[in-house]
């Protein structure tokens, strides 16, 4: 803490200090004369001459030593930082963003309906005595139970087994918060960096190594074309926790049914816990890639599923999703995962907006399962315009077919230093490789989210300053 302070009264100690914008007095312990000339400047204040002191405070409380071992601030809100400046520097840049995966077009009606219903409902003494007040912590009852027939009907998962939250982020420091420090953590390399960042602030990993990039004790599990986006997990022998992500973020890499077969299988062999996130699950076309790690058999033994309204309806800023922690998974000591989680969710949390849940209710109707899959198919066409378009261009690119991301190979350059180039050439905002995890280097991950006018013009722009043939 740091304040600009005037001097009230300067003949003996103590000294009353004002601070300049406010009339607080402060009390500061005797300083010498000399101290006192060292600290201060003579300012004209209010038209007299008078002491202004820059009092340096701190509280008695150490910094986390665990969030002081994070290199740079979260990956998106960098960004966003990066666009704003080059937006004061040119005020007639019309930017467009392939940036954060941040939906674009309006949530389809029949779900705005249901809330806008929802939030009406809670402004009766009806309504409010059914709906209003705080919900239950793990969600609605019935949107349990339609998520469990919607998503998990094949599968060995119960309503009970699924707890509704404001997202799967939340939940995946949730989920740190609930296995607790030191654990031995892997994480796909490249990878969404809510994993790594989440694992470093809990107190997962050692200090960061500026050689290799990454943070001392966590598994990187390189993934590339070279071994089709499918790490050699004989790497993890021994992680307790692996987090993996199908479709990927940012590879755009659907893991197929043989390769989860395998994930499951190396869990089970270990006894390692599978963190997997299944937020662009919706978005695989291709049939041989589960859409739940339920799946594939024995999951319900070492896998917690996160998923999200994110990506499905357009529900980034309302936050809804879902985690499913199963009855059959248990810790070492033969307790339930999912008794702790429960414990951890009533602790931390007080259920999901009930506005936000009526829309999940209206997301999972016959009508909003046809609007979300339009929406879906809206995005996935944007892929494919920028997936065309970067060929076309000469470019190797991955992703954008069971995924609304394309992940493009520039051939081991820099990938800030491509980020940059691409935002002061063409206006456009991408997301440097490297910013996932250092195998992520010499790529940049393009989002699809975007209004289509918006994908043409990007594509447009992206042809005229970085075409190869
Ligand atoms: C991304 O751009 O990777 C994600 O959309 C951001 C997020 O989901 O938090």
């Amino acid at each position: 803490m740091c304040c600009a302070v005037s001097l009230v009264t300067s003949h003996h100690p103590p000294y009353f200090f004002r601070a300049v914008d406010s009339p607080t007095h402060l009390l500061v312990p005797p300083l010498s004369s000399s101290l006192l000339e060292k600290l201060g400047r003579t300012l004209p204040i209010k038209g007299r001459h008078r002491k202004t002191v820059i009092v340096h405070a701190t509280s008695n409380v150490r910094r986390n030593p665990n969030i002081a071992k994070l290199q740079a601030g979260y990956l998106f809100p960098e960004i966003n930082r990066i666009k704003m400046k080059h937006l004061e520097e040119n005020p007639d840049a019309k930017i467009i963003s392939l940036g954060i995966g941040d939906t674009t077009e309006p949530i389809p009606q029949p779900i705005t309906k249901a809330m806008a219903a929802a939030a009406e409902n809670l402004g009766t003494l009806d309504g409010y005595a059914r709906y209003g007040g705080y919900g239950a912590e793990q969600g609605q009852t019935l949107l349990r139970e339609k998520l469990a027939e919607r998503f998990y009907a094949d599968v060995n998962i119960q309503a009970s087994d699924i707890f509704v939250s404001d997202g799967s982020k939340c939940d995946i420091s949730r989920l740190q918060m609930m296995f607790g420090s030191n654990r031995r953590v892997a994480v796909q390399d490249p990878s969404y960096p809510a994993y790594v960042d989440s694992s470093v602030m809990i107190g997962n990993t050692e200090m960061y190594d500026h050689a290799s990039k990454q943070y001392g004790k966590i598994v990187y599990l390189a993934c590339s074309s070279e071994n089709d986006f499918f790490p050699n997990l004989s790497l993890a022998k021994d992680a307790e926790l692996i987090f993996f992500c199908s479709p990927n973020n940012p590879t755009g890499a659907a893991a197929t049914r043989d390769q989860l077969i395998e994930l499951v299988r190396h869990a089970k062999e270990t006894g390692s816990i599978i963190i997997y996130d299944a937020a662009y699950a919706i978005y695989i076309s291709n049939p041989n890639c589960p859409k739940t790690i339920f799946e594939i058999p024995g999951a319900d033994e070492c896998c917690i599923e996160t998923c999200s309204f994110s990506k499905y309806a357009g529900f980034t800023g309302l936050r809804l999703g879902w985690t499913v922690v199963p009855d059959k998974l248990k810790f070492a000591d033969g307790s339930l995962v999912k008794n702790d989680w429960n414990r951890l969710m009533c602790t931390s949390f007080n259920g999901a907006s009930n506005i936000a849940q009526a829309g999940g209710m209206a997301c999972l109707s016959d009508e909003g399962m046809n609007a979300m899959s339009e929406l879906v198919s809206f995005y996935k066409e944007n892929a494919a315009i920028l997936k065309n378009t970067f060929e076309e261009m000469g470019y190797t690119v991955y992703g954008g077919t069971d995924a609304p991301y394309i992940w493009v190979s520039f051939d081991g350059r820099d990938s800030w230093e491509i980020f940059t180039e691409v935002l002061t050439k063409c206006d456009i905002v991408v997301t440097p490789g490297s910013g996932f995890g250092p195998a992520g280097d010499g790529f940049i991950r393009c989002s699809a989210f975007g209004h289509r006018e918006n994908i043409i013009e990007a594509a447009h722009r992206l042809k005229e300053s970085f075409s190869r043939s």
